[in-house]
């Protein structure tokens, strides 16, 4: 079997012009979408996914805000700028760059954002809303899976979806996503016993564990969709997934590929969330 890919450019293209669209017909009402996001430290992931989710605002016809603090900042900097971000009625989103720097408390970062503007989706009243069945903000990663699986027609009710990762970012909102939908979800992780076992019975499988190439077409249940969310380097330097996407590729029926695939619907779902935030204050404002 060959796998039909799922073309996160060309999905991403088709959604960023329609958010494009929606951002210029709020700027008519006198509303311009704007998102900030705070970079700590000079990871270089981190500053690339920072550069490229601004330069995207910008495409889209959306205002960004970028800080960039040194590694070893004093938090009280940061929460004093997240406050004032809180404040200002210009700003519709704000997100801090994970991972933090060691000496930070994260959740206590991210619970110092107004929900009202956690594009991200990592308040915990935002995660505690999602869980409730009443999203307000869906995190970015698992939202854009979300919209794969249905520009794919990739059936759901009932489908056995396994979630390699439990991380807060990726796994366990795309576990409640997914059950939302009627999968029946199984979280596997670092201390799972017979990874294998699990994944072979997926009709769907999520690899979001960040280690290059670990599922492989044997680990995969013929004609299964795969949904790899990796983004890691090869000892060459190759950007590449948690997907070993030449022998996945022939046991698949559907597959996403890296790079091209999840990483480019991450962002457009954040322009998507920093939209639809600028949109609700429009609408509280015109009430
Ligand atoms: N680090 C890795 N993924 C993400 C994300 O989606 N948002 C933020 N803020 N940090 C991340």
């Amino acid at each position: 079997m060959i796998a039909r890919i799922i073309d996160g450019n060309a999905l991403s293209t088709e959604i960023r012009g329609q958010l494009a669209e929606r951002a210029a017909a709020l700027k008519n009402k006198g509303v311009t979408p704007c998102l900030a996001a705070i970079l700590v430290g000079e990871d270089p992931a981190s500053a690339v996914y920072v550069r490229n989710k601004v330069a995207a605002c910008e495409k889209a016809g959306m205002r960004s805000i970028k800080d960039v603090y040194a590694a070893d900042v004093d938090p009280a900097v940061v929460f004093a700028r997240i406050a004032e971000l809180n404040a200002d009625p210009s700003v519709h989103g704000i997100l801090v760059q994970l991972p933090l720097p060691k000496h930070f408390d994260s959740d206590a970062v991210l619970e110092a954002i107004s929900p009202e503007k956690d594009v991200d989706g990592f308040h915990a009243e935002n995660v505690g809303a999602l869980m409730q069945g009443n999203p307000r903000f869906i995190p970015c990663t698992p939202y854009g899976v979300m919209k794969m699986l249905a520009s794919a027609n990739v059936p759901l009710k009932g489908a056995e979806v396994v979630i390699v990762g439990r991380s807060n970012i990726v796994g366990k909102p795309m576990a409640m996503l997914l059950l939302a939908q009627s999968c029946t979800v199984t979280i596997c992780h670092s201390q799972s016993k017979d990874l294998a076992f699990h994944t072979k019975r997926a009709d769907i499988l999520v690899a979001a564990v960040g280690r290059a190439k670990m599922i492989t077409g044997d680990m995969i249940k013929p004609g299964a969709t795969v949904i790899d969310v990796g983004i890691n380097r090869t000892p060459e330097g190759k950007l590449c997934g948690d997907v070993d996407f030449e022998t996945a590729s022939a046991v698949a029926g559907v597959i996403t590929p890296v790079p091209g695939g999840v990483g480019p619907m991450t962002i457009t779902m954040l322009l998507t969330n920093t939209l639809e935030a600028a949109e609700r204050t429009q609408m509280r404002c015109a009430k």
